[in-house]
C-alpha cells in the first residue's frame, strides 16, 4: 500500500497528491491520500510500506507540518518518495531538483535515505490570499516578471511531470 501525505494551504499541493493516488490506482495499485496540515500527529498503519511526502513552499520554506509530522514516525521499513511545490518552478530553468533554489531546503527536512524527490510548479490563485498574503506575492510576481493582476489564477503545474514521478514510484515495486 502507497500512502500520499500532503500538507497544503491553498489546494494545488492536495490536487496533485489526488493526482498520484488516481494515476497509481488506475495502474492497479493501493493508494490513499492523507491531509496532515492540521494533523501532524497522524500515524502510519503497518500496511503502508511507500510514502509520498507532498509539501509546499510557503515564504521560503517548506511548510514546517511536514518535519513535524516525519519527527513523529517510525519510518526505518519505508520506503519514502517526495514532492516539493512552488511558483519559482513555473520558470523551466528553475523547475528541476538540480535547479530549483527550494530543493536544497526541501532535502534538508527529509530523511537521508529519500533519494527520490521531485520538484512541481504550484498554482497562483490571488482570491484565495488573504491581504498580506497577496501583497506580498504580487510584489514577489512583480519582481520576478510574473502576473500582478489580482484576478490571475493560473496553474503552473507540468501534468506530464507528475506523471513522470508517477510511473517511477511504480517501477520502484518491481
Ligand atoms: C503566502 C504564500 C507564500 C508563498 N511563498 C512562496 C515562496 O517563497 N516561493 C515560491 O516559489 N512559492 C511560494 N508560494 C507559492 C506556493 O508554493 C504555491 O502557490 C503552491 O501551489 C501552494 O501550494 P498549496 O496550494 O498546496 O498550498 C507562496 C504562496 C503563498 C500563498
Amino acid at each position: 500500500m502507497i500512502e500520499i501525505i500532503y500538507v497544503s494551504q491553498d489546494g494545488q499541493t492536495s490536487k496533485i497528491a489526488h493526482y498520484i493516488q488516481q494515476y497509481l490506482t488506475s495502474n492497479q495499485i493501493e493508494a490513499r491520500v492523507t491531509d496532515i496540515t492540521h494533523n501532524v500527529s497522524y500515524t502510519l498503519s503497518p500496511e503502508v510500506k511507500h510514502v509520498v511526502l507532498g509539501v509546499p513552499i510557503r515564504y521560503g520554506n517548506p511548510m514546517s507540518q511536514a518535519k513535524a509530522w516525519l519527527a513523529n514516525q517510525d519510518i526505518s521499513d519505508i520506503e519514502i518518495s517526495a514532492f516539493n511545490v512552488n511558483l519559482t518552478a513555473r520558470k523551466p530553468e528553475k523547475s528541476e531538483l538540480s535547479s530549483c533554489p527550494y530543493a536544497h531546503k526541501f532535502i534538508k527536512i527529509l530523511p537521508e535515505k529519500v533519494t527520490h524527490v521531485a520538484i512541481f510548479a504550484g498554482a497562483l490563485d490571488y482570491a484565495k490570499y488573504s491581504w498580506f498574503d497577496r501583497k506580498m506575492i504580487q510584489f514577489i510576481m512583480w519582481i520576478t516578471k510574473g502576473p500582478t493582476h489580482s484576478d490571475s489564477r493560473i496553474e503552473y503545474t507540468q501534468w506530464p511531470a507528475v506523471d513522470k514521478f508517477s510511473a517511477e514510484l511504480i517501477s520502484m515495486r518491481s
